[in-house]
C-alpha cells in the first residue's frame, strides 16, 4: 500500500469513516454500536455489534461457518477489533479470526498481509466458500485503499465530499491530538 504504517494501524482503530468507505459493512455492523474494552497500553481497541442476529460480516451478512469456539451469549453477534503493537491488527468474528499483520517498505509504502482462521469444522460443510467473505472486503477495499493512499497528499478522493471533516470527526480529531 502507497501509505505510511501509522496511518493504517491508525484506520483499523476508528470507523468513523466506515459509512462513506465500506457501506457494506457499515449496513452489518453500524461505526455507532458497541465500545472500546482495550484503551490502555499495547492492545487497542473493543468490539461492534452486528445487527442480523446470526450475522457476520459476509457478502450475505449470514454466518459463513461454524463459531470459531464456544462463545458466550454476548460475543455471538459482536466482530471484535484489536491493533495489537507494533504491526498486527486483530478481528475476532464469530465464525472466523481474520489478521493483518503491517510490514513497513519505505516511509510511504507498507505491505500487508492478510490471512483468515476458520473452524475445523467449516471445511467440510457444504456450501462453505470463504472466498464470500472475502468478496466484502473486496468491494470495499478499493475505496478504503485510494482514502488511505490520498491522506498524506491532502487529495480529494472520489466519492467523498468535497467539504472538510465532520463535526463528529473534528471532535474526534480534536480528543486524539489535543489540537483544536
Ligand atoms: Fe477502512
Amino acid at each position: 500500500m502507497h501509505a505510511n504504517w501509522k496511518l493504517v494501524f491508525q484506520n483499523f482503530s476508528e470507523c468513523l469513516h466506515c459509512p462513506i468507505i465500506h457501506p457494506g459493512l457499515a449496513k452489518l455492523t453500524p461505526y455507532t454500536s458497541g465500545e472500546n474494552d482495550l484503551f490502555d497500553g499495547p492492545y487497542l481497541g473493543g468490539y461492534m455489534v452486528i445487527t442480523a442476529p446470526g450475522g457476520s460480516l459476509t457478502m450475505s451478512g449470514r454466518a459463513c461457518g461454524p463459531a470459531v469456539g464456544d462463545l458466550p451469549a454476548e460475543d455471538q453477534n459482536r466482530v471484535y477489533f484489536y491493533t495489537i503493537f507494533p504491526n498486527l491488527l486483530l478481528s475476532l468474528h464469530p465464525d472466523y479470526v481474520m489478521f493483518h499483520t503491517l510490514w513497513p517498505q519505505a516511509p510511504d509504502q507498507t505491505r500487508i498481509t492478510c490471512e483468515w482462521l476458520f473452524h475445523p469444522d467449516a471445511f467440510g460443510q457444504p456450501g462453505f466458500r470463504p472466498g464470500g467473505r472475502c468478496a466484502l472486503l473486496g468491494r470495499d477495499q478499493p475505496a478504503g485503499l485510494a482514502h488511505l493512499r490520498a491522506e498524506p497528499r491532502g487529495d480529494r478522493v472520489a466519492g467523498l465530499p468535497a467539504r472538510g471533516p465532520t463535526r463528529r470527526a473534528r471532535a474526534f480529531q480534536r480528543r486524539g491530538t489535543g489540537s483544536s
